[in-house]
């Protein structure tokens, strides 16, 4: 059985800039409140026309340029989304087109914010059997054209931001190494935090009257998805440790999606860890579901805070409810 390695990581996000205080403008809330509550003081969103592919693109040549590789040298893409450009086909092949590769396998991934990990267990499972020798996962959503900009959705609306994370998985002749992965689900609750509009359930899918009554938009039980997500996440972390005889001292560095800072500061006290050993970037970008880990990976690696030798735990917690890990010795 291969081992699986991490050569290449890279993100990119959109240059508009949405700060607290532009959301005042647009709905009833305030910078404070969303402070507070969350962290997040600015978020990026898209101009009007910008795919979630396009996002995927940019972030995937940053990943490849660190590998030393080019499009045409990968064999498999997945990519995390619960935003893809269309309908269908996934956006995965618009990578594949817009990148210029080969006829090679690609498909799109929804498991919202535990999205990226399972696609790097995906692409694990590939590169340990030998079906594939370099494996794109890609990260990336525009959560900002679905949501209710008016105050009636702000609960929701100050949190997600649009983004891209990439990385490149390899076969790995050296120490480093993906650990392991976890993944889990409870479709219990699929209805605390979900879009239920277009759905199968209805012919047309989507019409006025859903549009008038707003079952497009993603909807949230705010206070049961965040009594679930301080509970999972130092669950599925400590899930990895021990599955590598591991404890939290050895992590150099936890990087957990990008929910909420409270989340976050709870599940370090719950981990007797400090904020140093756990990454965050939410006050900057907000929620960006898949794309959240991708990106403070690759920002937590540009700022030099994991090396060679270290490792590092991804974990994650989402609609659905998924949440998953990965321990890995970068
Ligand atoms: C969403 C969240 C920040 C709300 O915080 P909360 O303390 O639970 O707040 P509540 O939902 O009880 O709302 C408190 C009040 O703020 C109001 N409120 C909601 N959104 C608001 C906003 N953007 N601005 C101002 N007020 C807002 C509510 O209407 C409510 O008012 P009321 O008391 O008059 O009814 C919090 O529940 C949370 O972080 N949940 C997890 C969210 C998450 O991470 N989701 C993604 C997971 S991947």
């Amino acid at each position: 059985m291969n081992k699986t390695k991490i050569t290449g990581i890279g993100h990119f996000v959109p240059e508009r800039v949405v700060t607290n205080f532009d959301l005042e403008k647009q709905m009833d809330t305030t910078n404070d409140w969303i402070i507070e509550r969350t962290g997040i003081e600015e978020r990026r969103w898209v101009e009007p026309g910008v795919g979630t592919s396009d996002l995927a693109v940019e972030a995937s040549k940053r990943a490849l340029a660190m590998s030393g590789l080019k499009p045409k040298d990968v064999d498999l893409i997945v990519f995390a989304t619960l935003t893809p450009d269309y309908a269908f086909p996934g956006s995965s092949v618009l990578v594949q087109k817009k990148l210029g590769m080969d006829h090679i396998g690609a498909f799109d991934i929804t498991v919202a914010c535990s999205a990226f990990i399972y696609g790097i267990s995906i692409g694990d499972q590939f590169i340990k059997t030998g079906q594939a020798e370099i494996v794109l996962v890609i990260g990336a959503e525009i959560q900002s054209t679905g949501l209710d900009a008016s105050s009636a959705g702000r609960d929701m609306a100050v949190l997600f931001g649009d983004g891209a994370g990439a990385v490149i998985l390899q076969k790995s002749d050296s120490e480093s190494e993906i650990l392991s992965t976890h993944l889990h689900v409870d479709g219990n609750f699929h209805k605390e935090l979900w879009a239920e509009v277009p759905t199968a359930l209805e012919n047309p899918r989507i019409s006025k009257e859903l549009l008038d009554a707003g079952r497009h938009y993603p909807r949230m039980n705010g206070r049961e998805v965040f009594r679930n997500a301080v509970t999972r996440f130092p669950q599925v972390i400590n899930e990895a440790l021990d599955a590598n005889g591991l404890s939290i001292a050895d992590v150099a560095l936890v990087i957990p999606h990008q929910a909420n800072l409270r989340i976050t500061q709870m599940v370090a006290k719950r981990l007797k860890i400090g904020m140093d050993q756990v990454y965050s970037n939410i006050h900057r970008y907000g929620n960006t579901t898949a794309a959240s880990i991708p990106i403070a990976m690759s920002e937590a690696y540009s700022e030099g805070l994991f090396k060679k030798g270290d490792i590092i735990i991804l974990a994650a917690f989402g609609a659905g409810f998924t949440w998953a890990s990965a321990a890995i010795r970068w």
